[in-house]
This record gives structure tokens, sequence and C-alpha cells, in this order.
């Protein structure tokens, strides 16, 4: 059947509607996935989630990056993506910088947090400069090791985050010295360097300052994002509907 998930009339309205969590959320947590008993639920009346849920802001047809700052990412990473290219575009940064400082972890916002720095390179490559998406990448890598030509030092947080003697995992140091003999080092580090005071909860930054920023460095889809053909549209549509079970 065709029918829009964004439409009113969509089949579901009116159903009670069954959400069944994302099985990488669960995994070694020791919650239940409840998938059995789910299942048992099933009835003409009581349906699994497809399509807009009514808990969530309802997106635009044809998304654009900001809708995704505005309608699903939650609040620490919003605040923390808006404070670091803000931070750049203070000191004066080029706008490749500024405009990876914007998205280096957007993958955070309402994807996944593990390896960030590579998912959110991924959902960004095809709508960025291949330097972007890069210097978002490596952010990640390079964000454990100090570069005192810049006055980058290991962060403060991360002693907090995973204990001062957490061992960096090999491929965080290759990746790191991959990075570090790369032409396009300096970009990435600069993204680091911003990264690292901008977890300020009382400084509210009006995302649409961005706005000329994004219109010279993101190619928005004319399909909205989540519609194009591109490798990615599925990432940005696990955000717009992420309760869909399948
Ligand atoms: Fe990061
Ligand atoms: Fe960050």
């Amino acid at each position: 059947m065709d029918a829009d998930p964004h439409d009113d009339g969509w089949p579901q309205a009116g159903r009670t509607r069954l959400i069944m969590k994302q099985p990488l959320a669960l995994l070694g947590t020791g919650e239940p996935n409840e998938e059995g008993s789910m299942l048992a639920r099933l009835d003409p009346e009581t349906v699994m989630m497809m399509g807009d849920n009514p808990a969530l802001p309802r997106m635009p047809k044809a998304p654009r990056l900001l809708d995704f700052f505005r309608l699903r990412f939650q609040d620490l990473t919003c605040r923390h993506l808006l404070q670091s290219a803000k931070l750049a575009l203070d000191a004066g940064m080029e706008e490749k910088v500024v405009m990876a400082c914007l998205l280096h972890d957007i993958s955070n916002g309402a994807l996944i947090r593990s390896d960030h720095g590579y998912w959110s390179a991924q959902l960004v490559a095809p709508y960025v400069s291949e330097e972007v998406a890069w210097a978002v990448q490596y952010h990640q890598p390079l964000r454990y090791f100090a570069d005192e030509s810049v006055g980058y030092r290991y962060p403060d947080g991360y002693h907090r985050f995973f204990g001062p003697d957490y061992c960096i995992p090999d491929y965080i140091r290759r990746d790191a010295a991959i990075a570090r003999a790369h032409r396009w080092y300096m970009t990435s580090r600069l993204v680091t360097l911003h990264d690292l005071y901008s977890f300020d909860p009382t400084v509210e930054i009006d995302p649409e300052i961005f706005t000329d920023v994004i219109g010279r460095n993101f190619r928005e889809p004319a399909e909205g994002l989540g519609f194009d053909t591109s490798p990615v549209a599925h990432m940005w549509r696990t955000m717009i509907w992420p309760n869909n079970f399948l």
C-alpha cells in the first residue's frame, strides 16, 4: 500500500503502536528486549510502530540540516555543536573549520555515540567537501593526543569520562598517526581545539546564525535529508523515524 507516513491518514492512526528498542541500545545493559512479549500482544488494533511517532516533533517533508538540530538532536549535543562552531567562528577560523565544528559530533545527536567521529563523517560526507568530512572523522582519534604547537592538551574531561588509567586502543593510535601525517591534519586539529571548552549549559546559541555558512558548505539535497539517493539517506531517515520496527 502506498501511504505517506507523514500523512494523518496513515493507516496506523488510532491504533496502539508498540516500540521495540534498538538492539544496540540494549546489548550489555541487562535490559530485556521484550521481543517475545511484544509480538504476542499484536492484534488488528495493536501494531508495531512505523512512521511518525506522535511523541516526537514532526519533521518537514524535505528536512534540512538545521531541522535535525531543532527537532531531533538531544540538548547536550545540540548545544555542544553550536558552541564549538561559534567558538571557531569568533576565533576567525575558515568556514571549513566552522562547518566541521558544527558537524563534528553529529552522530551523537540522535543516532549513535560509539565511534562517533567515524559515524558523523559518514553521515555528512555526501554533502560537504572531502576535507570537512575527513576533519570530522579524524577529530575523534586526534582528541587523545596533544599538540603543543597550537596549545592543544589531552582533555581534562577525558580523565573524568574514562578514568586516568584509560588505555587508548590501537585503532585510535593508528588513525591519529595517519591524521598527523596528512595534509589536512590542521583542519581536524582545529576542530579538536574548538571542541575543548564547549560544554556551557547556560549559553544559548541561535542555530540560524550558521545559515550562511551552511549554505556555502553543506549541499542540502532538494528531496530533503533522508530522501535523496545518497548512500547515507537511510541514516537520516532513521533519525526521522527512530522507532520504526523495520
Ligand atoms: Fe567528538
Ligand atoms: Fe565534541
